[in-house]
């Protein structure tokens, strides 16, 4: 009987040495078909156990099914190596090659105009600011009365409009947003910017258009002085154009500021030498602003004694052909997608 098992260990040492010595996996499939198939040797020793009785038939059946796991075991070893080794040479064949042309989608722009315009909004939303929208279609009361240009007033001509009726045209800037938002505000103190398109009847050319971006800011409070718009201004100027820009506040006329300013910054170009950009004189005009007048805070409900502030309107393609280098505005408005394309958010 126990050369029976002797030859079951043997038959088991033998398929072992057999499949451990295969490396590919075509002889891994002939390995498999001659040992652990019911023709293998070892299922052949099966046929022995009807000569074997009581213990010893146990003992060999037992010896078998010992041996058949172990095979069986050592196969599914053999089996795993090979597959990963398979998987391993793949991988290192296939090498993916970045220098392929891709299939590119074509994607829209996003409009210089409004990548500005989000940009400067975002600064003076960190600075507190919240943000208002007035109507393009404006009644002749906001965009002038309100504003302290009384009919008549040659402030008027400065600003040549789209009326649409006799007392209701385009407006010509955000600043009767001014108006509607102190009226909402009913006499409390106001920090707000209204961004939108204003209108007037200028001939467009490279640096005029009919339709135009601007970024009015109005803070009301409580001893709100000069020094608190320059700070704020200069702040946002810096923000906008780097820290080493020079900012230059210049006496100016609006009718509903007093004082008013108009503000430059050093050209980016030549800084403050002077060039064909700057027109010789170092610096670029970029904004108007000033204290917002007695009599239009009054108009507005606020008791120019006891309530003051400081107002500024912003040209946003102004602020867009200088922080990019365009220069014609009409290319703002002419939906080029190869002028538009362009830019991106950074
Ligand atoms: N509304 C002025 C303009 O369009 C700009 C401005 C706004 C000036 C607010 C002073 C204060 O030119």
């Amino acid at each position: 009987m126990n050369e029976y098992i002797q030859k079951v260990n043997e038959l088991k040492e033998q398929s072992n040495n057999e499949i451990n010595a295969v490396n590919d996996a075509a002889s891994l499939r002939s390995v498999q078909e001659k040992h652990l198939s019911k023709k293998s040797p070892l299922s052949g020793m099966m046929s022995l156990i009807k000569e074997l009785t009581g213990d010893e038939r146990i003992a060999f059946g037992q010896s078998m099914n010992d041996a058949r796991k172990a095979v069986s075991e050592c196969f599914a070893s053999k089996e795993k190596a090979i597959n990963d080794e398979i998987i391993k040479n793949k991988l290192e064949k296939e090498k993916i090659d970045i220098t392929l042309p891709s299939v590119s989608y074509k994607m829209g722009g996003i409009n210089p105009f409004y990548l500005i315009q989000d940009e400067m909004i975002d600064i003076f939303t960190s600075m507190g600011y919240q943000v208002v929208e007035g109507p393009d279609v404006e009644s002749d009361y906001f965009n002038f009365e309100r504003m302290n240009i009384p009919a008549n007033h040659p402030a008027r001509e400065m600003q040549d409009s789209f009326y649409i009726t006799n007392s209701v045209l385009l407006r010509t800037h955000t600043s009767p947003a001014q108006a509607h938002a102190m009226d909402a505000a009913k006499g409390q103190p106001l920090k707000i910017i209204c961004p939108g398109k204003c209108y007037r009847r200028d001939d467009d050319d490279a640096t005029h258009s009919h339709q135009f971006g601007q970024i009015e800011g109005l803070v009301i409070d409580k001893g709100i002085n000069l020094g608190n718009l320059k700070a704020t201004l200069e702040l946002f100027l810096r923000k906008m154009f780097g820290e080493k820009r020079e900012v230059r506040f210049r006496s100016s006329y609006f009718p509903f500021t007093e004082p008013s300013v108009e503000v430059d910054i050093s050209c980016m170009e030549c800084h403050g030498k002077g060039c064909p950009i700057c027109k010789g004189t170092g610096y670029i005009e970029i904004l108007g602003a000033g204290m917002v007048h007695p009599h239009v805070l009054e108009m507005s409900g606020y008791d120019p004694k006891e309530y003051n502030g400081f107002a500024f309107g912003i040209g946003i393609e102004r602020v867009a052909m200088l922080r990019y280098g365009i220069d014609d505005i009409r290319k703002f408005y002419q939906g080029d997608v190869r002028f538009i394309e362009q830019f991106t958010r950074k």
